[in-house]
């Protein structure tokens, strides 16, 4: 066991303190989120302290162009478009559109819905498209957050979308704590053990791993 300070364990009690002194939730992404969690696969979403961090980065990237991979009932998207200046756009990627169309009257009601370019199809294949069409370098901000399998290859299709000085963030690294455990040989968890390592080694980026949440890891491009 390394030596420095451990961070403080956050009990249920400690959580919920996080969040009562931490987390200023506008009014319809509240109703969204306790929507969503009432769904089967509800604990998919974004967690709620996740959201003003995602707002905080867009405020420090000045960001007008947002890449989202995986927008289930689009939480984080809501949170993303109402953090944009009007004429932003947060392009967002799913292939299940009965998750996003949950989402979508809370879009409109929160009156950001034109900032929402929604795309249903594999995420792999959007951003291929993408690619193609010149849009390398054009985003200020990637969101990874889909089927854990592909998040390598995600990682380097965000990569090349995001301009230098941009970031991609990944959700889910500390999976967890099954990347740690050697023995775990599940095909998730092997494809973000090699995520992690391929971040970690990567001159290409700036790397900051948050140990918050389920572990979100941020890339910056250099
Ligand atoms: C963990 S959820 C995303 C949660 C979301 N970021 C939020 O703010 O609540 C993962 C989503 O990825 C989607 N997904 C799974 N495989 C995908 C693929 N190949 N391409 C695009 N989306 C995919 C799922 O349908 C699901 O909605």
């Amino acid at each position: 066991m390394s030596s420095h300070v451990r961070p403080t364990p956050l009990t249920d009690h400690h959580y919920d303190y996080v969040l009562s002194v931490g987390l200023r939730e506008p009014e319809v992404l509240r109703r969204l989120r306790e929507a969503t969690a009432l769904l089967p696969d509800g604990e998919w979403q974004t967690a709620p302290e996740q959201g003003p961090v995602l707002e905080m980065l867009l405020r420090l990237l000045n960001a007008r162009r947002v890449l989202e991979v995986g927008t289930f009932t689009g939480y984080g998207t809501l949170w993303m478009a109402l953090t944009l200046p009007p004429g932003g756009k947060v392009i967002s990627l799913d292939v299940r559109p009965e998750f996003p169309a949950v989402g979508q009257p809370f879009w409109q009601e929160a009156g950001v819905s034109d900032r929402i370019d929604l795309r249903i199809a594999p995420a792999e294949k959007t951003m291929d498209a993408l690619l193609a069409e010149g849009a390398a370098g054009s985003f200020d901000f990637a969101f990874i957050d889909a089927d854990k399998e592909n998040c390598v290859r995600y990682y380097e299709q965000c990569l090349a979308l995001v301009r230098p000085g941009g970031i991609v963030a990944v959700d889910n690294t500390l999976w967890d704590g099954r990347p740690a455990d050697s023995a775990n040989n599940e095909a998730s968890t092997r494809a973000i053990r090699e995520l992690n390592a391929r971040a970690f080694a990567d001159e290409r980026v700036h790397l900051c791993f948050l140990p918050f949440a389920d572990g979100m890891t941020l890339a910056g491009k250099r």
